[in-house]
């Protein structure tokens, strides 16, 4: 895995003789930047690395403190530092824009990039998302949760997200990536998912911002998404300029992992007719 200073992160280029089916012949087409979701890793993009075939620079970094990345200086307490260290990644890789694609909590990190650093977004793909802040009941469950991930550790966050991450065909077809998402999980330190669970509940309000994106956004949910339903992507299609919207047949809110192929030609498409 490459590291740069503090980022770690995956990444896949494209091969020399890249057409990808595109309609730019050889020229590399850009940069996919795509941001994991709570309380995961960069791993859960490697079904999307293959899109370099297609001819886009794929990376996808392990957010501070996640997937063995250092939490400096300190663990992130909001989104706006999760969007600020992406970056300075993108700084640090000569990258001055970059199509930019989250899943979940990615998407609410996509939203304060934005918010805070409109140039460095080409094209946006919000996966599995939503842009309402949490509500007074989400809050009571946060803190529930922060509270039992600050006295058993990872574990906590494990029991509390696993039953609700994957759909239920992926439940009885693939029990594996349930396996591979427990492993994700347990491989985080406490302190980096409380100051995430901290993030999220601080998050601002989004839905002022859906009517200002001006850049190409694809909009793709899982079917049997019960984190963040279809009628909250339905909702955020309607609200963006020009957005796009799919929904992933027999995926659960992890679309990009259980669907990977339906999810990959969703992109794909986007990718080549709007950027
Ligand atoms: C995620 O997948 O990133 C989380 O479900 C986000 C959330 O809990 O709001």
């Amino acid at each position: 895995m490459p590291t740069l200073g503090r980022f770690h992160y995956l990444e896949a280029i494209p091969p020399a003789s890249s057409h990808g089916g595109g309609r730019r012949g050889n020229r590399e087409a850009g940069t996919l930047l795509l941001i994991h979701g709570f309380p995961l890793t960069a791993r859960m993009w490697e079904p999307q690395l293959e899109l370099a075939r297609r001819g886009w620079r794929v990376i996808a970094p392990h957010l501070r403190g996640f997937g063995g990345a250092p939490a400096v200086p300190a663990p992130a307490r909001s989104l706006d530092d999760f969007a600020g260290d992406l970056v300075d990644l993108l700084d640090a890789l000569h990258v001055g824009e970059a199509v930019v694609g989250g899943l979940s909590m990615g998407g609410y990190i996509a939203f304060a990039l934005i918010r805070r650093a409109p140039r460095y977004v080409r094209g946006l793909i919000l996966a599995d998302t939503r842009a309402q802040a949490d509500s007074p009941e989400a809050l009571e469950a946060r803190r529930r949760l922060l509270a039992a991930v600050e006295r058993v550790g990872a574990s906590a966050a494990a029991d509390e997200m696993l039953p609700k991450l994957v759909g239920s065909r992926t439940r009885t077809d693939q029990p594996q990536l349930v396996e591979t998402l427990r492993a994700m999980i347990l491989g985080n330190p406490a302190e980096t998912i409380a100051g995430a669970i901290t993030a999220l509940m601080t998050r601002p309000d989004s839905q002022p911002l859906l009517a200002t994106i001006a850049c190409p956004t694809l909009v793709i949910v899982g079917e049997e998404d019960g984190i963040t339903p279809p009628p909250m992507s339905e909702a955020m299609q309607r609200a963006i300029p020009g957005a796009e919207l799919v929904v992933i047949p027999a995926a659960g809110h992890m679309s990009n992992m259980e669907q990977p192929a339906e999810f990959n030609r969703a992109v794909a498409d986007f990718l080549d007719r709007r950027l």
